[in-house]
């Protein structure tokens, strides 16, 4: 039976690691739509026009293991903004949405735009600073040479351009449920994540 848990939240706030925690434990599939806008930002980068990078998108084109860079992190955060990149991406995610077994999808719109139908809405946030941190200490331990205020200035910045968009912006669905990680542990922000979840399935 389809089930559809819809996890938004800004970058880096825990949507990630709480998704494939979630997805894990109730055996859905999962998918981390900021791939798709990453996928087309690299495309971009080297010379592609943004809307054909989209229209043309491959689940290939996902699997690459440069995609978590910061230029292409800023990359999709500006190719985001174009209602015909977003378009181009609708079908495959309420596709994936829809599978039967259930699915996680995680990302800015999913619970607002793509799934507003979701049996079950998350929206997971922490201060800028906290993010910015986590995301220091993930992009040091891949290797990458970056210093925090970058990467805080990279948060902001694509904090900014998420919530002010005109197309699909970042904010919580009317009927999401709220997760502040601030202050958990990445368990308690998964045992959370879970409690809220069961409750709607027992609804
Ligand atoms: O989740 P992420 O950091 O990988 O996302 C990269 C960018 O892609 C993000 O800054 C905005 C965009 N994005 C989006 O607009 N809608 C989504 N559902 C997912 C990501």
């Amino acid at each position: 039976m389809a089930f559809t848990i819809a996890i938004d939240g800004p970058a880096a706030a825990g949507k990630g690691t709480i998704s494939k925690a979630v997805a894990a434990h109730y055996g859905f599939a999962h998918l981390d739509t900021g791939l798709l806008y990453r996928a087309v930002g690299k495309q971009v980068l080297t010379g592609t026009a943004a809307i054909e990078a989209a229209q043309n998108l491959r689940a290939e084109d996902l699997q690459a293991d440069d995609l978590r860079t910061p230029e292409v992190a800023q990359a999709a955060s500006k190719v985001a903004v174009i209602p015909e990149v977003r378009a181009a991406l609708v079908d495959f995610q309420r596709v994936f949405a829809r599978r039967s077994g259930g699915a996680v999808l995680d990302g800015r719109d999913i619970g607002t735009v793509i799934c507003p139908d979701a049996e079950a809405k998350l929206f997971v946030t922490a201060s800028a600073e906290i993010r910015a941190d986590r995301r220091f200490r993930e992009l040091v331990a891949n290797g990458l040479r970056v210093d925090f205020e970058t990467v805080l200035d990279d948060v902001r910045q694509r904090d900014a351009r998420d919530m002010g968009r005109k197309d699909a912006p970042l904010r919580p669905a009317d009927d999401a449920i709220q997760i502040d990680t601030s202050e958990l542990s990445i368990d308690e922000a998964i045992a959370t994540a879970i409690r809220e979840i069961d409750a709607r399935r027992a609804g």
